[in-house]
């Protein structure tokens, strides 16, 4: 477990599936996180939560973001793809909208580097994020990040399509 003033990061557990439910099924979070655009039924989530709380592959790491605030799971983050050779891997979040545009999200990427960097040895994280995804690129630039690669015109948003960017960040030497 990983804590600040606003948040805490610790595993999923059985009983996040309601807000998992909300976060899956949120239009604008589907939208902006480049996910899965189909509706995901409880069943269909709770099939996902528990392959997440078993995995035993240590590929991924997957954490809930609590909001200290209202005691409630705000989203998730997580680092997967772990690539133990090339000792690299592939970051995402997403938040529900009612606790987007507070912190949360720059404040769980800081302690998710430190983990990835830190205590998994990780030499370089990467991450995809829309081009037209602005507040996601200003948390992700303010964090080191830079712009390694463009997929253009890769994803439609609402109808016009969007470059999708690849960034990376190397751990500090
Ligand atoms: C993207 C996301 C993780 C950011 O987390 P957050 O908690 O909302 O962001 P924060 O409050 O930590 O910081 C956002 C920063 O972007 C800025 N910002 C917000 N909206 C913005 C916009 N439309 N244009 C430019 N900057 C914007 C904020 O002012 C803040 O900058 P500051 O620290 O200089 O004040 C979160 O909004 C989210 O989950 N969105 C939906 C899913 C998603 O997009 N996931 C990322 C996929 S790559």
């Amino acid at each position: 477990m990983f804590e600040s003033d606003l948040i805490i990061l610790r595993p999923l557990r059985g009983s996040d599936l309601e807000q998992l439910i909300k976060l899956h099924n949120d239009s604008g979070v589907k939208t902006m996180a480049a996910m899965h655009q189909f509706p995901v039924s409880p069943e269909l989530e709770q099939q996902w939560l528990d392959a997440i709380i078993m995995d035993k592959s240590n590929s991924k790491a997957y954490f809930g973001i609590e909001s200290r605030e209202k005691g409630l799971l705000a989203g998730i983050c997580f680092l997967q793809n772990i690539n133990w050779v090339d000792r690299t891997c592939w970051f995402g979040i997403s938040l529900l909208p009612e606790f987007q545009g507070k912190g949360y999200g720059k404040s769980a990427l800081g302690m998710l580097l430190d983990f990835g960097f830190n205590k998994l040895n990780l030499l370089k994280i990467s991450l995809y994020v829309l081009a037209v995804n602005s507040a996601a690129i200003k948390i992700y630039e303010k964090a080191g990040f830079e712009v390694e690669g463009t997929l253009k015109q890769h994803c439609v948003v609402d109808g016009q399509r969007s470059d999708l960017l690849i960034m990376s960040r190397f751990r500090e030497r």
